[in-house]
Parts: structure tokens; sequence; C-alpha cells
């Protein structure tokens, strides 16, 4: 039985995974803020075993109690494979440095960098009595390698991410049993994301015309379509752990 943990399942890239990991007769958990009525009832219908955590990430405090939880309801004689996905991401807010407060840059560091570490650290205590195949995807972004004018912060907490899957992925290949950890850009993705982008004023971010055209001419990528090739990745033999990848360049 395969098991997935999944954040920001209420939107986009979050939603499609959940979906297709469900369709797939797989065991899902979901967290994010808003419940994700559709997903639910999906998550009924199929009876593979299905749960709903609408919490807030930022509340960090409450994360290893979270995974605590999670991982109780995992039966260790019956996993053959568990997957975090730490999908859950902002974007706002966007602009030069200089303009913003600091509870707003903590609101960004911490859903984007902060929250994902603190899951990868309650997921590799969490899982160590397992022998099965164990794995972490981080969702980075082409961001993390590219300084945009007014994403200060979405680049650095990316370019963040990106940097603990390569120490993590060190770490986890001198473990006996190891987590394996990858990091993975999915494009750009025709989800809310990418219309918050589109209402951001030019002056605060003078490459919205790049997404603007790529909306424009209907080259935004189908989340469902992401999702496919993030679950690919992962049934293909990704030995090397800690490796960056972007599905632009993986399809
Ligand atoms: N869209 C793109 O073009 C693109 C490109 C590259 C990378 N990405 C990455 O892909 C991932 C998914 O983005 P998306 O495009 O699918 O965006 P989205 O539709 O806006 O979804 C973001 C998800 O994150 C959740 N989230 C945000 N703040 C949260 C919090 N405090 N606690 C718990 N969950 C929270 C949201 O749920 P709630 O609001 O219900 O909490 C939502 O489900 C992100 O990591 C993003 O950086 C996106």
């Amino acid at each position: 039985m395969r098991y997935f943990i999944i954040t920001g399942t209420s939107s986009g890239l979050g939603e499609a995974l959940a979906e297709n990991a469900v369709r797939n007769h797989n065991k899902v958990f979901c967290i994010s803020r808003r419940l994700n009525n559709r997903l639910k009832e999906l998550g009924a219908e199929m009876h593979n075993g299905f749960w709903y955590f609408e919490q807030d990430l930022t509340d960090i405090d409450k994360i290893p109690a979270l995974m605590n939880q999670i991982f109780s309801f995992i039966d260790p004689s019956t996993a053959t494979e568990i997957t975090l996905i730490n999908n859950a991401g902002i974007v706002e807010p966007v602009g030069p440095l200089g303009k913003f407060s600091p509870e707003e840059i903590h609101q960004h560091i911490t859903i984007n960098l902060t929250a994902p570490v603190i899951l990868s650290n309650e997921f590799i205590k969490e899982s160590a009595k397992f022998t099965c195949r164990k794995n972490i995807v981080n969702i980075s972004s082409g961001a993390a390698a590219n300084p945009y004018y007014g994403w200060t912060l979405y680049c650095s907490t990316k370019a963040g991410l990106n940097m603990v899957t390569r120490t993590v992925g060190i770490e986890q290949s001198e473990t006996e049993n190891p987590v394996r950890i990858i990091s993975v850009a999915p494009g750009v993705l025709d989800t809310g994301m990418q219309e918050k982008i589109r209402q951001v004023d030019h002056k605060d971010f003078p490459m919205k015309h790049k997404f603007e055209k790529l909306f424009d001419e209907k080259k935004l990528v189908n989340p469902a379509k992401a999702a496919e090739g993030i679950f690919e990745l992962l049934t293909s033999d990704f030995d090397t752990n800690g490796i960056i990848t972007d599905l632009r360049k993986s399809q």
C-alpha cells in the first residue's frame, strides 16, 4: 500500500496531486487551511483511506503532533511506500525589498521554507522504523535558480528549499534505510498562483509580461499534467538522493 502526505491540496497542483493519488488507489493525507470538499467526496467514493487536515502550516508548533497523528494511521505491515510532497507555497508579497512588514516576510518564509523543513524533519523521524521505500518531494520553481525583480522572497525560499534537498540528500545517502529526497520545478502552471501574478502591479514585478504572454497564448501547464509528471518521476528509480529537477527538462 502506498501512502501520500500532500500539503496545499485545496487548489492548484496540490489538488491535482491528491486527486491523482486517490484515483490510483493510494492512501492520501491532505493538508491545507481550506477543506477541499471535492477531494473529500472523491476520497469517500474511492474507499482507499483518505484523511483531510485543515491546518495552517504557519502554526509550526502544531506540525509535530500532526505528523505523529498521520503516522499513527500508517500500517507498517502493509506500507510499501510513504511519500511526503511539500507542495503548499505562496508567491506574495511581490515587490522590491524595502516595502514589506516584518510579518509579511515572516509569513512568506514560514510557509515556503520553514514549514517544509519541519515537515521533512518530522517525516524522517517518524518514518525511521519503516523499512519500505520513503520519499520527500519538494515542489520548487525555476525561480530558485533565477533572480527576478520583485521576487526576492519567492526566489530565496525556493533556492533554500533546493539546498535542503541537496544537504538532506547527502545525509540520507549515508543512512541505512534512507529517505529519498528530490526537488521538482513543475513548470508554469494554470493555477491560482498565476492569477495572483497577473494581478500584481507591473512596477512591482516587471517580468509579469512573460507570464501574461504564456496565459494569453494558452501555454500554462495544466496542473493535472504536471502531477502526472511528478508521479512518473517517483515511479522511476531516482537513486540519486538530493537531485534538483525540472519537469520541463525531464519530459
Ligand atoms: N503556479 C505556478 O506557475 C508554479 C510554478 C512553479 C512552482 N509552483 C509551486 O507549486 C506549488 C503549488 O502552487 P499552485 O500554483 O498550485 O498554487 P495555489 O493554487 O495557490 O495553491 C497553493 C496551495 O498552498 C496552500 N497554502 C498556502 N498557504 C498555506 C498555509 N499557511 N497553510 C497550509 N497550506 C497553505 C493553499 O491552501 P489554503 O489556502 O487552503 O491553505 C493551496 O492549497 C507551490 O509551492 C508553488 O510555489 C507553482
